[in-house]
């Protein structure tokens, strides 16, 4: 796997458009990322992180240059053919957590398993193997108002990698939380990398966070420096 290509971006370019005035908010990105790397993306705020984590995780398309991805061009697809693929290909992780509050950790982690129509028997065991793996197996009928937010982020990650995504999109996932809760959730980012082959996008404006992957590209005013 290591040296397949999993994105490729050409000369992506995305100009909001402010009442009349265009505001380009990304320009000419080109980034090539293959399977199973854990790349992290740092720039200070307002350089255009979000923006590309948006686009790949197609949430958004770009207004101009390609997306590859797995050689497939999705920078012009439907917006049903992009939401399969982001059930499909794409796990995503927010600074927020956004977990249903209603709802048990373990039935968070089965919901993106429903959207892909896996019935309750299954989905409930993907869960539960799921929350094995990152240590929560025990808090798994509790509750996120009844656990702390480094472990809500955990079962958003739990969440994110349920499906078996080859990608995990994480944008500031380490935002609110302090340093020793933040240095476990990196921990187990780079866990999932190294056991299951995850490729892993983190943005952060933190450069104790973005040390955690292998590779790291700055952005400022929308271009990558580096
Ligand atoms: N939906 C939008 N409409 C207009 N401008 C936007 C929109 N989203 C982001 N921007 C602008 O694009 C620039 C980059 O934003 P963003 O990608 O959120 O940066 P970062 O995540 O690095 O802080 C900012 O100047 C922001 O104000
Ligand atoms: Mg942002």
């Amino acid at each position: 796997m290591g040296n397949t290509s999993l994105i490729r971006l050409e000369d992506i370019g995305m100009t909001y458009k402010i009442g009349d005035i265009p505001y380009e908010a990304l320009k000419g990105i080109c980034l090539n990322i293959n399977n199973g790397e854990f790349i992290s993306i740092m720039g200070a705020s307002g350089s255009g992180k979000s923006t590309l984590m948006n686009i790949l995780g197609c949430l958004d398309k770009p207004t101009s240059g390609s997306y590859f991805l797995e050689d497939r061009d999705v920078s012009d697809l439907t917006s049903d053919e992009l939401a399969e693929i982001r059930n499909k290909k794409i796990g995503f992780v927010f600074q927020g957590f956004n977990l249903v509050q209603r709802l048990t950790l373990i039935e968070n982690v089965m919901l993106p398993l429903y959207y892909s129509g896996f019935h309750s028997k299954e989905a409930e065991y993907m869960a539960s193997e799921t929350l094995k793996l990152v240590n929560l197996y025990e808090k798994g009928n509790k509750f996120p108002n009844q656990i702390s937010g480094g472990e809500q982020q955990v079962v958003a990650i739990a969440r994110a990698i349920v499906n078996d995504a080859p990608m995990i999109i994480a944008d500031e996932p380490t935002g609110n939380l302090d340093s020793v809760r933040g240095s476990d959730v990196m921990n187990l980012f780079l866990k999932i990398n190294a056991e299951r082959g995850s490729t892993i996008i983190l943005v952060t404006h933190d450069k104790n966070i973005a040390d955690y992957g292998r590779r790291l590209v700055t952005m400022r005013d929308g271009a990558i420096i580096s």
